[in-house]
């Protein structure tokens, strides 16, 4: 038995369609309603979330300094790398499934069903952490605005099984329910399955609110700037004065070592995680107007947006609040603070800016989920239309959106986002997006060879050096991450294993066409 069947490209290409039928063409297809602007704002909606808004505050306080700036430009390249790649594929294979199918054509069909399952490590669990930030950035807003402390009640049905809560009197107990994180990816799932064209347009409003908040933040910002702030020796002389990357660096609020770049490093690996989201574009292909010319734009334009976003706030925040107290969870309200007191605002406008900041930051973290969520069940309608999975191909009659796949994911995000720890997913989510990079990456070179004819709308240039070194650079990210984080990421293989050998390779419709 060939576990290692490929899927005819042509073949995979027809299957998803008409790139350029009218909308809603053709019954059990997918609605094809979306332009290039509406894909950058998916990527933007999908990228600018919990990475920016916490992890980039502990990144500098523990690894990298003021040289964070340097670590969001080794992280773009690195995502603009396997970005180049996927807008390659996407253009040239413009079908839902992404890394997926790409796989499937490039690599056989068990490599397609190793990255499928991958998938959900990226998507579906990118999702469930990220709804677990949203319901922080709730609690802490609904505290700023009523300025009380909630009762115990609400405060235990706000936290996880997991988490613990010091009640009024002093007790220590345990959470119930994560309810909020429930709560959106409920309201979430809903939108989804009503439509592509509703979901867009919820995202675009979304995305704008949330790109004012950063703009605002940075332009507010940029004048209270202490240059002083970026050098992170001041005892450094000469040019290392000048660039904060040879300073002291700390770890546990000790200084330990000169950070250089092995922490500049170390931080890329961190906020890799903040530029996750703009390969969930390519998973819409089948409901792009031009997917051909429209995917690579998408695809490219929210990350360059995002890098340029990235790299301001890091300079603003580093600028306005020197590193070492940016260790907390919501570093972005320090910054504020900081800019607040710089400015000697009234306590009205401290109020005003930090709650503007935190709906800012709610407004995002909901964009993300949306589209993680969005790419998750256009993921799975790909594998069960291949036979992988059951019932997810189905197609909503009215709605034109993959229904099943919708609503039972939305269950298992609102599941796992209101009763699994954070800390069990957070890195996953990291590997499992640069394993799906790194065979995206490779598979781009192998077709290279293996096809050479097809025709590719998008070249990425370059691509002898672009394609390995995205794939090496992934690979040296994943090598940084802990022990415990490539365990899980084995037994979550080990389950995909299982039940291909049980349902996939009896059911693969290749297979019974073979
Ligand atoms: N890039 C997304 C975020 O930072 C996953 O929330």
């Amino acid at each position: 038995m060939n576990l290692f069947i490929k899927k005819d490209m042509n073949k995979l290409i027809a299957d998803a369609g008409d790139p350029h039928a009218s909308e809603g063409s053709g019954t059990g297809e997918l609605r094809r309603t979306l332009g290039p602007v509406n894909l950058i704002m998916l990527g933007i909606g999908a990228i600018i979330g919990a990475g920016i808004f916490s992890l980039t505050g502990t990144a500098a306080a523990n690894y990298a300094g003021p040289g964070i700036i340097y670590s969001f430009v080794l992280g773009g390249i690195l995502c603009a790398l396997a970005g180049l790649c996927y807008a390659e594929m996407a253009a040239m294979i413009p079908v839902s499934g992404s890394a997926y199918a790409y796989s499937y054509a490039t690599m056989g069909e068990l490599v397609a069903w190793i990255i499928g399952w991958d998938l959900i490590l990226e998507y579906a669990f990118g999702a469930v952490t990220v709804t677990a930030s949203w319901s922080g950035y709730l609690m802490s807003l609904i505290h700023k605005t009523l300025g009380m402390n909630l009762p115990d009640w609400v405060m235990r049905l706000t936290k996880g099984p997991w988490e613990q809560v010091t009640l009024s009197d002093g007790h220590i107990m345990y959470g119930f329910w994560n309810l909020p994180a429930t709560f959106i990816a409920i309201v979430v799932a809903f939108i989804l399955y009503r439509g592509i064209r509703e979901s867009a347009t919820v995202n675009n409003i979304i995305v704008v609110v949330k790109i004012s908040i950063v703009l605002l933040f940075i332009a507010l910002g940029w004048e209270v700037t202490k240059s002083a702030n970026w050098i992170a020796n001041p005892d450094a002389t000469g040019i290392f004065s000048l660039v904060p990357l040879f300073g002291a660096s700390v770890r546990d609020g000790k200084e330990i070592m000169s950070y250089g770049w092995s922490g500049v490093l170390t931080g890329a690996g961190v906020v890799f995680f903040a530029y996750i989201g703009f390969d969930a574009v390519s998973t819409t292909a089948q409901e792009c107007k031009n997917p051909t010319r429209d995917l690579p734009i998408g695809i490219l334009g929210s990350l360059v947006v995002c890098t340029v976003l990235y790299i301001l706030v890091a300079l603003v925040l580093t600028g306005v609040v020197p590193y070492k107290e940016l260790g907390v969870a919501e570093p972005i309200a320090v910054g504020i603070d900081a800019i607040v007191a710089a400015k000697g605002w009234s306590i009205l406008s401290q109020t005003t800016f930090s709650i503007s900041v935190k709906l800012g930051a709610l407004a995002g973290l909901t964009s993300v989920i949306l589209v993680m969520m969005l790419g998750q069940s256009r993921v799975f309608y790909a594998m069960a239309k291949d036979g992988l999975l059951p019932w997810f191909d189905s197609v909503h009659p009215t709605y034109k959106t993959p229904h099943i796949a919708t609503a039972v994911n939305g269950v298992f995000v609102s599941l796992c986002g209101g009763l699994m720890p954070m800390w069990l997913v957070g890195e996953l989510v990291s590997i499992g997006t640069l394993l799906a990079f790194v065979l995206v990456c490779t598979g781009v070179l192998i077709l290279r060879f293996t096809n050479p004819l097809q025709p590719r709308p998008f070249r990425a240039p370059m691509v002898g050096v672009v394609a390995p070194a995205g794939a090496l650079a992934c690979i040296w990210v994943m090598s940084g991450l802990p022990t415990d984080t490539w365990i899980r990421l084995i037994v979550w293989l080990i389950i995909g294993f299982t039940i291909y050998f049980t349902y996939g390779i009896n059911n693969s419709r290749l297979r019974v066409r073979a």
